[in-house]
C-alpha cells in the first residue's frame, strides 16, 4: 500500500502540504460525537468528527482516532463505550471538551447509563452503546471499530455540523429535497 504522505514525491501529483490538505478536507461536513467510557468512577471521552456507521451485519460503528490520543487507549480497553451525537443544545460540551481530559465532564449535564454503565449527555438525539471490536491502521490514525450492543434514538435530529472551520446546524426547514432517501444498493 502506498504511503499517503508520499503524494508530494510523485511527479504527477500537485504540490500538497499538510496545511493545504487539512484546509481542503475541512470543507467536508462532519458531525460531532462524544465517544466515552467510565475509567472507574471517572468519565473519560473525546469528541470525534469521524464517527461512521460501518456495517449492518454485524452491527459495527467506528471512528478515526489520532494515534497519540490518550483517551483512545481507554476506549479500546473498555468493556462498554457510549457514542453520543451532539446537537444544538450541546455547544457547551464541544467547548468544554477542548480542555484537558480530567476536566472535560465538569459542570455538564451527564449521567451514567444504568444499563450499560457508560456516560451519556442529556437531550441527545442518538446514543450508541458498543464494545471494542477491532483496530485498523490508517496512516497516522487508527480506525477504531466497535460492535453495537444497543442504541437510543429519540426526538428530532438537529445535529451540530462542522464545516469549513465553523459550527452550524441542520435546519429541517431548509431541505433541498424533502424525500427520505434509502441509501444502499438499488436491487
Ligand atoms: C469537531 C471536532 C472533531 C474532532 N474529530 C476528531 C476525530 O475524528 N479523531 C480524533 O482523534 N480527534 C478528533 N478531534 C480532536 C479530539 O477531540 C481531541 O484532540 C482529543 O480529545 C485529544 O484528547 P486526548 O489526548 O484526551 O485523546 C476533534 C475535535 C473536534 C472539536
Amino acid at each position: 500500500v502506498a504511503d499517503p504522505r508520499s503524494v508530494t514525491n510523485r511527479p504527477d501529483a500537485m504540490v500538497l502540504d499538510a496545511s493545504a490538505f487539512r484546509d481542503a478536507m475541512a470543507r467536508l461536513p462532519m458531525c460531532a460525537v462524544v465517544a466515552a467510557t467510565m475509567d472507574g468512577h471517572r468519565p473519560v471521552g473525546m469528541v470525534v468528527g469521524t464517527f461512521i456507521s460501518v456495517s449492518l451485519d454485524p452491527f459495527l460503528v467506528g471512528f478515526l482516532a489520532d494515534r497519540r490520543s490518550s483517551t483512545l487507549v481507554m476506549l479500546l480497553d473498555a468493556d462498554r463505550i457510549s457514542c453520543t451525537l451532539l446537537d444544538e443544545s450541546h455547544l457547551d460540551v464541544v467547548e468544554q471538551f477542548r480542555r484537558p481530559a480530567e476536566s472535560r465532564f465538569d459542570g455538564l449535564s451527564w449521567s451514567v447509563d444504568t444499563r450499560h454503565g457508560a456516560p451519556v449527555f442529556m437531550g441527545t438525539p442518538l446514543v450508541v452503546f458498543a464494545r471494542p471490536s477491532a483496530q485498523v491502521d490508517a496512516g497516522d490514525r487508527v480506525l477504531a471499530l466497535f460492535e453495537v450492543i444497543d442504541i437510543r434514538a429519540a426526538g428530532p435530529t438537529r445535529p451540530l455540523v462542522f464545516c469549513a472551520g465553523r459550527i452550524t446546524r441542520l435546519e429541517p426547514g431548509q431541505l433541498v429535497d424533502g424525500d427520505v432517501w434509502q441509501l444502499g444498493r438499488l436491487d
